[in-house]
């Protein structure tokens, strides 16, 4: 199934997790992993997966990113804009060929308060995207990680999850 990445990353972690979603997928699947910062085309895609970080409940913004690099994100790795500003570009997508969607976020809080998986999962079935799967959310422990322990296998467990639904 070709599948398309698209996350953004202040600290890494996203970046750390949407590599091991893609990892996961890559063995027999075509994936592409792409910053959502390079605004990345739909294309062929048959499967999206859409991932950010949490920054004051929400998706994070111009001000959270600003904020991030406040408190050491790496300015190289930092991206202008995100997922927020690629999801308000993105078109609506053709029902006879609308590809599979999953989202997924990174967070300190436990549960699910705030998770932008869900709302970008909303922004997503709102565009024609067929959304499969619940939005997960990884955790890291401190701002800028690292993640708490078995996190990257998680992932790739809900990415092979994923597999099993986009039929
Ligand atoms: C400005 C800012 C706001 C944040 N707000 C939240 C929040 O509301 N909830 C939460 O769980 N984590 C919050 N965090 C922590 C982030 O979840 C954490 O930095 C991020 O997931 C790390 O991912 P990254 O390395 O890909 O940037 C915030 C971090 C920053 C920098």
């Amino acid at each position: 199934m070709r599948t398309l990445v698209v996350y953004e990353s202040m600290f890494g972690n996203t970046a750390a997790v949407a590599a091991a979603i893609a990892r996961a997928l890559g063995s027999t699947d075509a994936v592409r992993l792409e910053l959502a910062d390079d605004r990345p085309a739909i294309g062929d895609a048959e499967l999206v997966i859409v991932g950010s970080p949490t920054h004051g409940f929400a998706l994070p913004s111009r001000l959270s990113r600003r904020a991030a690099r406040a408190q050491g994100a790496d300015a190289s790795a930092t991206a202008r804009a995100g997922v927020r500003e690629w999801l308000g570009g993105l078109a609506a997508v053709r029902a006879d060929s609308a590809p599979f969607a999953a989202t997924f976020d990174v967070r300190q809080a436990p549960g699910a308060v705030g998770a932008p998986s869900h709302r970008v999962r909303r922004r997503l079935d709102g565009l024609g995207f067929r959304t499969i799967g619940e939005p997960a959310s990884f955790r890291v422990g401190p701002t800028a990680g690292p993640l708490l322990d078995g996190e990257l296998d998680r992932a790739a467990a809900w990415a092979e999850g994923l597999r099993g639904l986009a039929r």
